[in-house]
């Protein structure tokens, strides 16, 4: 096994053995067949529906009763049949297999993936221990806790403080679920190190109604540690006491000892545990300020969906597998037609978060360089995902997206029904959203150059009949299986995220020397100097 140290990221080969395809990427007999079928064409998406009637109905794929329509994408029925050989070349049966099973997927750190056993129905035998039975005893831990808090109306504020996946995605899917809250909580996240943000939450809240939930997988992410400090001293000096100041808290992590240490009570602790990503989190214990917003019903039908969508990759055969078939769009609108970032268009109520929760698990899981036997990769990876929701990027960055020179594939989710109280905003929003995809394909050929849109730019359309619970539940797990079904075929770990440890130990060496007095280390002359400049205007002696 490949593993890095912490210390230095480098890799260390122990028993190296390649749990991946063994063969590179570039060199499979269907990536060289996608090449030569890539040049033969033109993929014009005008011609490619004419030749095709059937064209709307055959490029889609069906989880349960949401729809996924690539037909607007610039591929034919033979690049799919290559795409998806090309995903048996890589032995993606095989991936997804080892990934349920609990094998060691995330090799650099030597992990599981086990997201899956936190909906599972069955056992999931991990070391020898069927994991489900920790994750339903903690899960029912947090059962009682949120129906107490929910049940004796004391707490009218919670402020959950942490970041990455230990903040994303409780804080999209609580304003997803929005429809579901209980008016009289309200949930504050705190999650960069904002000192403006915190004073101004701590001057609305009232001490004595308020929960503090710390959730941190490692209990050391310098930015929550130094937000739960600040709210603490601010709950003692309320309080009057540190010990007042504690029982106000709760804690969400995978080293319990830690939590206690911080002066937490055990009972208030919730496991999750190593064997999960915190991007992958979201259907643990992790979902704590979740459960507290919406209650526990709409959090069990977010993983039935998810269980829903577990059960479909595992089982749908490629051409019908949504999760594979994203990834195989992603992979082919990368390294063939060489797009660099694709734009996630949720045209659905409460997704404002998502494009950022989706940032996190598909670019903190495929942004990477070298394969799993830590090979270079010589082929490009991880497109950058941005977005935003509803029709405000039409009136911003849509311009780009229909006459700029750039090819940025779009997906766009939406929802059949409306789950609120006003079905024509709904339908003004899924006219717009039908618009822009009929829009970016059919272009404009009519009028001054300045007007015309060529068209023939690609795009998906995800269909929820409605973003309840359960279809959220589904659409989360169904992304969370196409970042590991793209990083089977470029060959990566999608479970690790060594790239981001170089900024947190040097910002760790430049805070100190920020200090009045304190000299600089060593440090390239621009960050030298930029230090020096600050000090200088911030009135710190040097
Ligand atoms: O720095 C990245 C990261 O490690 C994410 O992967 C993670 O979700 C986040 O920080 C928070 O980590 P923790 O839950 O340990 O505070």
């Amino acid at each position: 096994l490949l593993f890095y140290t912490a210390r230095t990221c480098k890799p260390e080969y122990n028993n190296v053995v390649n749990l991946a395809a063994s063969r590179k990427l570039t060199e499979l007999p269907a990536w060289q067949l996608l090449a030569e079928h890539y040049r033969a064409q033109p993929f014009e998406l005008a011609t490619m529906f004419a030749q095709d009637p059937h064209r709307a109905a055959t490029l889609t794929a069906h989880c349960g009763d949401m729809l996924l329509d690539y037909s607007k994408n610039l591929l034919n029925a033979k690049t799919l049949r290559l795409l998806v050989e090309l995903a048996h070349e890589r032995d993606m049966a095989g991936a997804i297999a080892r990934l349920f099973a609990g094998d060691v997927v995330n090799i650099s750190e030597n992990r599981a993936a086990l997201h899956t056993a936190l909906r599972a129905e069955s056992p999931v035998m991990f070391n020898g221990h069927d994991v489900t039975v920790d994750v339903r005893r903690e899960l029912e831990r947090m059962r009682v806790f949120v129906t107490a808090i929910r049940d004796e109306h004391k707490i009218t504020d919670i402020v959950h403080i942490g970041i990455g996946g230990s903040y994303l995605g409780p804080a999209f899917a609580g304003d997803a679920l929005l429809a579901y809250a209980e008016k009289s909580l309200c949930v504050h996240y705190l999650s960069t190190v904002d000192g403006g943000v915190l004073q101004q939450l701590l001057a609305r809240l009232n001490a004595r109604t308020t929960l503090v939930i710390i959730a941190s997988k490692t209990f050391t992410t310098a930015e929550t540690m130094a937000n739960a400090h600040a709210v603490q001293s601010w709950l003692a000096a309320q309080l009057g006491s540190e010990q007042a100041a504690l029982t106000q808290f709760a804690a969400i992590t995978a080293l319990p000892g830690e939590a206690v240490a911080f002066g937490i009570a055990r009972e208030r602790i919730f496991e999750v545990w190593d064997w999960v990503g915190g991007r992958y989190s979201l259907c643990s214990t992790m979902a704590l300020p979740l459960a507290l917003q919406v209650g526990m019903e709409p959090f069990d039908a977010l993983r039935a969906g998810a269980l829903t969508a577990d059960d479909h990759f595992r089982s749908a055969p490629f051409d019908q597998n949504i999760p594979a078939i994203l990834a195989l769009l992603d992979v082919w609108n990368t390294n063939f037609h060489g797009a660099a970032s694709r734009v996630v268009l949720p045209y659905l109520s409460g997704f404002t978060r998502f494009p950022a929760y989706l940032q996190q698990l598909e670019m903190e899981s495929l942004g990477k360089h070298v394969t799993t036997d830590g090979a270079a990769v010589d082929y490009d990876t991880g497109l950058v995902a941005w977005g935003e929701s509803g029709t405000n990027g039409q009136h911003a960055f849509h311009q780009l997206l229909h006459q700029g020179t750039r090819l940025v594939p779009a997906e766009f989710i939406i929802a059949c029904r409306a789950n609120h109280a006003y079905p024509g905003h709904h339908d003004i929003l899924l006219a717009h959203a039908l618009a822009q995809a009929e829009a970016l394909m059919v272009g404009n050929t009519i009028g001054e150059p300045y007007r015309v849109c060529h068209g023939n730019r690609p795009s998906t359309m995800l269909v929820l009949p409605e973003a309840d619970a359960f279809h959220l539940g589904l659409l989360i797990a169904l992304y969370e299986h196409k970042v590991y079904a793209a990083s089977v075929i470029w060959d990566l770990n999608a479970f690790d995220q060594w790239g981001v440890e170089l900024g947190k130990q040097l910002a760790g060496r430049i805070q100190p020397e920020l200090l009045p007095q304190a000299r600089p280390g060593t440090h390239d002359a621009s960050t030298i100097a930029l230090i020096h400049h600050i000090k200088t205007i911030a009135g710190r002696p040097l």
